[in-house]
């Protein structure tokens, strides 16, 4: 079995993964404008298939694509030289990164903070963000909710056929003793030849309470400035994602 992003990062895309960033890059783009005005260089922190980073580029911002996996940001270059823009795409791991500038704004989306499954591997991933912006600089990210975790995605199995030549099964199952989901993703994918190729990716992600990653923020040198669904709107006890907008206070 491969590990988490590598054979499916051929067909993310195909599949309908990169739908959310595609819908969420320009909502990001004006939430940038609106609460950082003059922000110019921008990380967008596991970009995956680049999506977000190439919009980001293309709206003029100056922009870092940061992934764990190779092959995910293998995906995402070409995007950035069809569309005639420069992303600097970085493989680096989200706990543990430096880049060679500070940035104005790190972003990150499509709850690729979930996959971090322990509140040390998250508190090292804010800290390594509030290393990488300037002081006044926003970290805007979304995470799922435990609930969305637990009811949305819930314990499942589904078949989605979004292509003649695709296939993909999905097997969820959450724990409520670690509040972790652990999907299993299947994939039959049509080869020139005609043959169907199988992948198969077990991934993990774990809900925090919100209360939680607040404190994480804190003890990271970041400060919470707006909080509440995607479109900042009051957390409701059904709320199946966040978005939170926090600062590294001004020096
Ligand atoms: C659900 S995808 C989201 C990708 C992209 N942000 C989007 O909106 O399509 C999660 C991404 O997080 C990346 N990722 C997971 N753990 C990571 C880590 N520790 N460091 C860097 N990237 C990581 C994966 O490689 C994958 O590309």
């Amino acid at each position: 079995m491969a590990g988490m992003y590598e054979e499916l990062a051929e067909i993310y895309e195909r599949a309908g993964f990169a739908r959310f960033s595609r819908q969420m890059a320009p909502h990001m783009a004006g939430l940038i404008r609106q609460r950082a005005p003059s922000a110019h260089r921008i990380c967008d922190l596991a970009c995956g298939t680049g999506e977000a980073a190439v919009h980001l580029a293309q709206q003029g911002f100056d922009v870092v694509g940061l992934d764990a996996s190779a092959r995910m940001l293998a995906q995402a270059r070409p995007k950035a030289e069809a569309a005639g823009v420069h992303v600097q795409w970085l493989q680096a791991d989200a706990r543990d990164f430096v880049l060679q500038r500070p940035v104005d704004v790190v972003t990150c989306m499509y709850d690729a903070l979930n996959y971090l499954l322990t509140e040390d591997d998250l508190l090292s991933a804010f800290r390594a963000v509030q290393g990488c912006l300037q002081p006044g600089g926003l970290f805007i990210f979304d995470m799922n909710t435990r609930g969305g975790l637990a009811e949305k995605w819930g314990t499942d199995e589904r078949v989605e056929t979004p292509e003649e030549d695709l296939c993909v099964i999905w097997q969820s199952a959450y724990d409520h003793e670690t509040d972790v989901n652990t999907v299993v993703l299947t994939a039959f994918v049509r080869e020139r030849g005609g043959l169907f190729r199988r992948i198969r990716e077990v991934h993990r992600e774990r809900g925090y309470p919100v209360t939680r990653v607040r404190a994480l923020l804190d003890a990271a040198g970041l400060r919470v400035v707006a909080l509440g669904d995607v479109d900042l709107r009051p957390l409701q006890p059904d709320t199946d994602r966040f978005l939170c907008v926090a600062e590294r206070p001004p020096a």
